[in-house]
């Protein structure tokens, strides 16, 4: 084996591990952030793909994120959203908050990250729409008052969080009765089975779950060569391995999990009472 194999594969050990998960969310994301300097990595999530290749209709300079927001189309189409007060939980560099505040016409759009440099910048770069807002706040204890949301999306976030039954109560809190909560995500450790059991321990009432991982698979098939060139473009040489795990390239674990089957990325629409 060459010593870079065994650096590769150190390095991706890592990625998976838990002091992994402090540095992904406190590091990882800033540093995406600062490497980012044209804009180019809005969206960082897997992607959704039609097995049979339907496709949503995109202004050409939204092409290029393809993939990501027909991920967030798929996972919002589940709820109308016109007119009505929408929280987004983990919304990163906001290129899916921007598209659904533009497209879906909510009265008002409230993004929401732990990530204090992903929020600079989208407070920044999306000023000057009016129905959308961004604040800094960690998905564990949200500074909103009980009942102020119609709807609330987390789009690939809950795997960073340490605790989902936390999570699930804040999020039933802050919205109104009758409120929806849609949200895509893989479970963290491959364990779908815990995931489901806060699930059933939270006060939401689960109206689907849809395991959306082969459409997942095909968007990271389909849109591999401009991760991978993302990837080489963006990172340094060091830390291309991450860069990949984090992207999904074909041939990271990552991806392979998907593909062998050892994880599933799942979809939930979860009800508040009324
Ligand atoms: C994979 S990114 C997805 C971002 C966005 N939803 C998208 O699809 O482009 C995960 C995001 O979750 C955020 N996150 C992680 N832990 C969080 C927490 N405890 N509270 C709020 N956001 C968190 C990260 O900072 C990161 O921006």
């Amino acid at each position: 084996m060459k010593l870079t194999d065994g650096l590769e594969k150190a390095s991706a050990r890592f990625f998976y591990s838990a002091i992994a998960g402090f540095f992904f969310t406190n590091a990882w994301y800033s540093l995406v952030s600062k490497l980012d300097k044209n804009a180019d990595a809005t969206l960082l999530n897997y992607g959704f793909a039609d097995l049979n290749g339907d496709k949503i209709e995109l202004e050409p300079q939204l092409e290029v994120d393809r993939f990501p927001l027909q991920l967030y189309h798929h996972v919002v189409s589940r709820a109308p959203l016109r007119a009505k007060d929408v929280l987004e939980i983990g919304c990163g560099r906001g290129g899916g908050a921007s598209y659904v505040a533009r497209n879906l016409h909510p009265r008002r759009f409230v993004g929401l990250d732990v990530n204090k440099r992903a929020i600079a910048f989208d407070q920044r770069f999306y000023k000057e729409q009016k129905n959308l807002q961004f604040i800094v706040s960690d998905a564990h204890a949200m500074p909103f008052r009980e009942g102020v949301f119609d709807v609330a999306l987390n789009v690939e976030s809950s795997h960073h969080y340490n605790d989902m039954g936390r999570f699930l109560g804040e999020v039933h809190r802050v919205l109104k009765p009758g409120g929806s909560f849609l949200m895509a995500c893989f479970p963290r450790k491959n364990e779908p089975s815990s995931l489901r059991e806060s699930l059933s321990q939270s006060r939401f009432e689960c109206m689907l779950e849809e395991d959306i991982t082969p459409n997942v698979i095909r968007a990271l098939e389909l849109d591999s060569a401009r991760r991978e060139e993302a990837v080489l473009r963006l990172c340094p040489a060091p830390l291309r391995t991450f860069g990949r795990e984090f992207a999904g390239t074909r041939g990271s674990k990552l991806y392979e999990s998907f593909a062998s089957g050892k994880r599933r990325y799942l979809n939930f629409v979860l009800k508040k009472e009324i």
